[in-house]
């Protein structure tokens, strides 16, 4: 029987909660799902490997794209990874054209700018499951998270805080084999001021989902998103989320997951299966 191996981190070593719909696909498809845990020495890569649920890289990226540069067939691959895992590829896209939440990016020494806003989203350049990301009303505060940020030798990323969240929620639309497959619907994940509390061991902040069907212009947009990826390597992606938030000119970008991505498998019928065909066939 032929292996895949699917990578995840050392607190889900079977996956997450959509693992276990892909692992039963596959095993449809005659395929062997083995979870493995990214950072642990007594693995061996020596199948298919699919980055799935490894979200304890935030904070250790380098050894995390070590590892990743290590794998010899890797899914999706190293170069889209390492561009991936830092959202300065935010500036990429829209050098390329894609209509992005406007972004200002401040490395550790730089003065921040603030674009005209009420409100304010800063974030690290780094970053996965809402962590270190903040809200806030005022500069002083929003100051303070940067420098804590940078404290922490880390880039700041400064945003207008899109308030239209608030009642129209975020559109994730995910892309398997560089097809649509399926979207859903994100609550507002900064309800409240300040930096988002950390909960679920440290790995996210809880999410409210539901399945959405996406609008024109939002399928458009991430059908341009992920035009522009192909464009870069050459192929389709195995996987991509496009994650876009509503602003008063239309949806924009607000972040792209070709990396360790939930992809919300659970929220439509087709999709392990369409996920599972996608990986036999390159496996
Ligand atoms: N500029 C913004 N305006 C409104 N909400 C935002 C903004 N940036 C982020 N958010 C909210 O914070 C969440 C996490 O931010 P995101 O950029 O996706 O970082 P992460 O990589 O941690 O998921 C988003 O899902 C969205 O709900
Ligand atoms: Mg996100």
């Amino acid at each position: 029987m032929t292996a895949v191996l699917l990578a995840t981190c050392k607190e889900l070593p079977s996956g997450d909660e959509e693992g276990e719909s892909l692992s039963a696909a596959l095993r449809r498809r005659g395929i062997e799902p083995r979870w493995q845990v990214w950072d642990d020495p007594a693995t061996h890569w020596d199948a298919l490997t699919v980055v799935r649920s490894t979200w304890d890289y935030a904070a250790r990226r380098d050894q995390f794209l070590r590892w990743a540069a290590s794998v010899p067939v890797l899914e999706n691959p190293y170069p889209l990874i390492a561009w991936n895992s830092d959202k300065g590829y935010l500036a990429d896209l829209s050098a390329q054209g894609v209509a992005t939440v406007p972004t200002e990016f401040v490395p550790p020494g730089e003065q921040v700018r603030y674009p005209d806003a009420r409100e304010w989203v800063v974030k690290p350049s780094v970053g996965a499951g809402s962590r270190g990301v903040g809200r806030f009303a005022d500069r002083t505060a929003a100051g303070e998270h940067v420098r804590a940020l940078h404290d922490a030798g880390r880039t700041a990323m400064v945003q207008p805080y899109l308030d239209d969240v608030d009642t129209v929620g975020e559109t994730a639309l995910i892309y398997l084999d560089g097809r649509f497959s399926h979207a859903v619907e994100k609550g507002p994940m900064l309800a409240r001021h300040g930096v988002h509390a950390v909960e679920h061991a440290d790995l996210f902040v809880a999410e409210r989902i539901t399945a959405r069907a996406p609008t024109d212009a939002e399928r458009a947009l991430a059908d341009e998103v992920v035009r522009a990826l192909t464009s870069r390597v050459g192929t389709a992606p195995l996987y991509a989320r496009i994650d876009l938030l509503p602003a008063p000119e239309g949806p924009v970008l607000v972040e792209l997951e070709i990396t360790e991505p939930s992809l919300f498998l659970l929220f439509d019928e087709d999709a392990a299966d369409r996920f599972a065909a996608a990986i036999a066939a390159r496996a």
